[in-house]
């Protein structure tokens, strides 16, 4: 086999595959594993959603075809008043709507905006890996906001102000986050808003999990409605989770109008537009009101009570704080192990049970696992079987 090394440019060669689809590969090699890496629910998008699009195949001349780089006119409507709903902010679908193939490409297109070779981009620790590792593709430097496992992975807000330098451009946020579960408070993440305001920094909303809150509903604050910080805020919305829509590949980012500009060149550069099919998917999932939900969140709530319940039956193995959103659960390994790659590997190999080493969420995540809920309750209860014959009292 040829070397291509030599070709290969160091901010790829400086960055890895995420950790959830290694072990998804991994996993994939090995027959009846019980899978708890990825964060992809067994949902099947809603029978609307589908029908329009099937309705459209036939009946639209126009589907085949590119759509203008920001998206189409109706759905930046319908996302400007999704967006108004959501946050009580009135944005302009022309001047701060751009319709993107979900938020990883969003904020690919943001992240090449706003960085230059080493700059700094605050990201919660644990936080999403994929973050860290746009953040390098880019040339810039991920700069871990370490959370306290003792205090539930909750924000400390005072000790971000210590990481601030002039080298620090932006803060990426997530709640409920990915990988702890925790839905940050409305005073932590207003003191947030304050600090990035003090600091100049620019704000990063990416928002997969709001609508998976179940009965912290009231506890949900979306930093996005401070009005102060409409000019140095950018809020991603993807349909993935939301409306079953992950390999559809849509979201949307609201956005100031004169980085709106900036970002549609990287948008156009790289993607031109978002697939117009996905586009009339997203039309049609924000017209209709989004009755699924109610039973999207029901049964979520169901696997999360019995992810705990097989949590709790071994307390030799792990300790954990409860998820209060999203589908995941961010346990502490107890047993014998070097690290939490070597040790979500011997789970595989030895138990056929994956889950994602809590390493690939920061250097706080180290000596964790993070474990996705939104599979069938068949999968959670098998390997939970599996791990208690693994590690037995
Ligand atoms: C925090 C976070 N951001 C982004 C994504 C990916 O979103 P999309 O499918 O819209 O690219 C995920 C998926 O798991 C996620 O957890």
């Amino acid at each position: 086999m040829t070397d291509t090394g030599r070709w290969v440019s160091h901010n790829v060669a400086g960055i890895s595959i995420s950790a959830i689809k290694e072990m998804a590969m991994r996993s994939a090699r090995i027959e009846g594993a019980a899978s708890l890496t990825w964060g992809l629910p067994s949902f099947r998008t809603p029978e609307h959603i589908r029908g329009a699009v099937a309705r459209a195949l036939v009946d639209d001349p126009e589907i085949g075809k590119y759509a203008l780089p920001d998206g189409l006119p109706q759905m930046r409507r319908l996302a400007a008043q999704d967006y108004v709903a959501a946050t009580g902010i009135a944005v302009d679908p022309d001047r701060n709507v751009i319709i993107t193939a979900g938020n990883m490409q969003g904020l690919n297109a943001l992240f090449h905006t706003l960085i230059d070779p080493g700059d700094q981009i605050i990201v919660t620790d644990p936080g999403f890996a994929s973050h860290f590792q746009q953040i390098r593709l880019c040339g810039g430097e991920p700069l871990y906001w370490a959370m306290d496992e003792a205090r539930g992975w909750a924000l400390d807000p005072e000790a971000l102000t210590g990481l601030i330098s002039k080298r620090t451009k932006a803060i990426v946020i997530v709640s409920p986050s990915n990988p702890t579960g925790k839905i940050f408070s409305e005073a932590e993440l207003r003191r947030v808003g304050e600090i990035a305001r003090e600091a100049g920094l620019f704000v990063l909303i990416d928002d997969p999990y709001s609508h998976f809150t179940y009965e912290h509903r009231d506890r949900y604050f979306n930093l996005a409605s401070v009005g102060d910080l409409a000019n140095q805020l950018a809020y991603l919305f993807t349909f993935s989770k939301t409306y079953a829509m992950s390999g559809w590949r849509l979201g949307y980012v609201v956005l100031p109008e004169s980085l709106k500009r900036e970002v549609l060149k990287v948008h156009d550069a790289t993607l031109i537009c978002t697939p117009r099919i996905s586009q009339v998917a997203g039309i049609a999932a924000l017209t209709e009101p989004a009755t699924h939900l109610g039973e999207f969140e029901a049964v979520l709530a169901r696997r999360r009570e019995l992810i705990c319940a097989r949590l709790d039956a071994v307390p030799h193995v792990f300790s954990y704080v409860k998820p209060e959103g999203a589908y995941y659960v961010f346990p502490r390994v107890l047993v014998e192990h070097e690290n939490s790659v070597e040790f979500a590997i011997r789970l595989l190999e030895q138990a056929k049970v994956t889950v994602t080493p809590g390493s690939a969420f920061g250097p706080t995540g180290e000596h964790h696992v993070r474990m996705a809920y939104c599979v069938d309750e068949a999968t959670i209860e098998l390997a939970f079987d599996r791990i208690e014959k693994q590690f037995p009292a």
